[in-house]
């Protein structure tokens, strides 16, 4: 189960004059839980789209499981195992839980949601989508629709509908932004779970507490460069991982 499963070498993303990522090179190894951390602004969720495909970087590769990603599309990105969930939430907001998920379970299958919604085999879908609303623990909400949920709920939704797509990796940006600290913890916990049964994950997140308890690496990112990566408590007394943080409310955490 060893080797490197995702791989940013020398990635350069710029928006016309912003430089958002600089040359920013690291891995991550299969079944791997990596944190990527650093302030606001810093480049976290433009190096998740430069993953996702959707940024293409100005210069440098991305390659999963030694497949390099340059001009593949997102679902060409979605099949070689890629799943991801965005910073903002965004289910269908008229759908129950439970077919928000066993939408994304029959995209995976027909890979077009508008045959999924029709497909014949639904019921095989909802068996799989009730299994996952268990997994991240929503089973209870199945048949409300998000509308009337708390964000945690959301946020749990969200991962759920990433996981449907069987992915080899997950990313995810900042899922534990907006919990309360004990939703923060508790979703931290299923994570740290799904990658104990094996799930590599890439976990953007400005939580830095729940990240040091839950992940065992991490590279932090300040202005677009690479400024630190290790394990966490070296990585968080670094004088200049310490000054990137500073000014920022989040840095007492
Ligand atoms: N689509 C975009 N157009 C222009 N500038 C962008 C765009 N996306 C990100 N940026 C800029 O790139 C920098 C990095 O942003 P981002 O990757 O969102 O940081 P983070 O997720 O770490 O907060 C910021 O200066 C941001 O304003
Ligand atoms: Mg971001």
């Amino acid at each position: 189960m060893n080797g490197q499963l995702l791989k940013l070498e020398s990635v350069t993303v710029t928006f016309g004059g912003v430089v958002a990522l600089s040359e920013v090179t690291f891995s991550l190894e299969s079944s791997e839980l990596l944190g990527l951390i650093g302030p606001n602004g810093a480049g976290k969720t433009t190096a998740l789209r430069s993953i996702t495909g959707v940024v293409t970087p100005q210069h440098g590769t991305v390659t999963v499981a030694g497949h390099d990603l340059s001009g593949l599309s997102i679902q060409a990105r979605a099949r070689l195992g890629l799943g991801f969930s965005q910073q903002l939430v965004r289910p269908f907001f008229n759908l129950s839980l439970l077919d928000n998920v066993a939408l994304a379970a029959g995209h995976a299958i027909t890979r077009s949601p508008r045959r999924a919604l029709f497909a014949r085999d639904r019921s095989r879908q909802r068996a799989q989508a009730l299994e996952l609303l268990e997994r991240v623990g929503i089973a209870d909400a199945a048949a409300s629709a998000p509308a009337e949920l708390p964000l945690g709920y959301l946020k749990r939704l969200e991962v759920a509908r990433a996981l449907a797509l069987s992915p080899r990796l997950l990313l995810l940006d900042e899922p534990l932004a907006g919990l309360n600290q004990q939703e923060a913890r508790r979703l931290a916990d299923t994570l740290r779970e799904l990658n104990g049964d094996g799930l590599s994950m890439l976990l953007i997140e400005h939580n830095l507490s729940e990240v040091m308890r839950i992940c065992a690496r991490l590279v932090v990112l300040d202005n677009g460069r690479k400024i630190a990566e290790g394990v966490p408590g070296e990585v968080m007394s670094r004088a200049d991982v310490r000054r990137a943080y500073l000014g920022e409310s989040y840095a007492q955490a």
